[in-house]
């Protein structure tokens, strides 16, 4: 997918901004505080419906503000373009069409658009707790797999109501009713993920071997439940302190995947800036799995990449990035730091003070 023409009114510092990006290298840099990032937030918004930065809308309306609103132009590969919009009131309203309709749903909407953020808090895929990397894994199946989805929001329910009938102290009997739907979602769950887990390491290993020095990976893939046990014993064997709790022990809700390098996880022994690049790897093999299987290009937004890692390093991604040809926006403050490095055609956009301007690139550079 490519944006080929993206409108931003009243997001953070941006009143209004209209830009035509390139489809692929798009460089958006300025000094801080000049609306860098919340134009990857606008993206960011028109894909997701939501923020990377903030949980509320109200900090990402422009201030004195009732709405913000992101439209853009998306495009497939040969096929035409569609026209995306989104707004978002300060009174927790949200709209969201495509084309000329209204959709009531940002699961919809995320189809249309998808996206990958590399930012200072993606190394958190390796650090922070495992639903990250249960999202990380579903994103790819959420894109590649359409059967995905439905089972995933019956699977959700299924589990609501089982945690609900646990505080609710109900019979086993009834308990034992609800089960058969939790286990027959959560069965399907834990293949597609497998599934997905094993193709996504065939693509990952040879973009690792591009970015990284470290000799061995590996992705362990645990699927929520002890491993000796199907899912019907797990559950009988939590059973009392899922009573205890109000809550199901047992279960894909609980997957993880471990991301190990010399047996030991990797958050634990790589360096800060091993982390970045392995994550940046993990994050690259996610779009280039989407591309593979299913002809769809990801738009990456990277935040403050010049910050975030060493010249030689700016390098090596940059050249992983072009082979992989999907449109990028990439915000940094100089952009001699990472322009020249770039082989193919760029677009340069300056932010100043929430005005985004298309600049020359010799202007850029020199
Ligand atoms: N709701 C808002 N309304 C108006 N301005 C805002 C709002 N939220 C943040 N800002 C301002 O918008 C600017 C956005 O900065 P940001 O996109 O983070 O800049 P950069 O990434 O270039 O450092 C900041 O100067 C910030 O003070
Ligand atoms: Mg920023």
């Amino acid at each position: 997918m490519t944006i080929s023409r993206l409108i931003i009114q009243q997001l953070r510092n941006i009143n209004q901004a209209s830009i035509e990006p390139a489809s692929q290298f798009n460089i958006i840099y300025g000094d801080n505080g000049s609306g860098k990032t919340s134009v990857l937030e606008a993206v960011y918004l028109l894909g997701l419906g939501r923020s990377f930065r903030s949980r509320t809308m109200n900090s990402i309306i422009q201030l004195g503000k009732e709405a913000v609103t992101v439209f853009g132009l998306v495009k497939e590969q040969q096929n035409n373009e569609i026209p995306l919009g989104i707004e978002r009131k300060k009174d927790g309203a949200v709209f969201i069409r495509v084309q000329e309709h209204t959709i009531n749903s940002i699961a919809e909407l995320a189809h249309y658009l998808p996206l990958q953020i590399i930012n200072q808090d993606s190394y958190q895929l390796l650090t922070g707790s495992p639903k990250q990397r249960r999202q990380f894994l579903d994103w790819g199946l959420f894109h590649v797999e359409q059967s995905f989805f439905p089972i995933w929001k019956r699977f959700q329910r299924s589990l609501q109501q089982r945690n609900a009938c646990l505080r609710n102290k109900v019979s086993n009997a009834e308990l034992k009713f609800w089960d058969k739907e939790f286990i027959d979602t959560a069965l399907i769950i834990d293949q597609l993920r497998t599934h997905q887990l094993e193709q996504y390491k065939q693509i990952f290993v040879k973009r690792f071997k591009q970015l990284n020095d470290i000799d061995d990976i590996e992705l362990i893939y645990k699927r929520g439940w002890n491993a000796e046990l199907d899912l019907e014993q797990a559950l009988a064997e939590s059973l009392s302190r899922d009573r205890q709790y109000g809550f199901t022990h047992a279960g894909p809700h609980r997957a993880d995947i471990d991301i190990k390098t010399g047996k030991m996880l990797a958050s634990q022994l790589l360096s800060r800036g091993q982390q970045k690049l392995l994550t940046y790897s993990l994050l690259l093999a996610q779009g280039q799995l989407l591309t593979e299987y299913t002809h769809r290009k990801c738009v990456y937004l990277i935040d403050d990449m010049p910050a975030e890692l060493d010249r030689h390093h700016i390098q090596s991604v940059l050249t992983s990035l072009t082979e992989m040809q999907a449109q990028l926006f990439i915000t940094c403050i100089d952009p001699q730091a990472i322009a020249p490095a770039i082989k193919t055609a760029v677009k340069m956009f300056h932010v100043e003070q929430g005005v985004i301007t298309a600049v020359d690139n010799r202007e850029a550079t020199s």
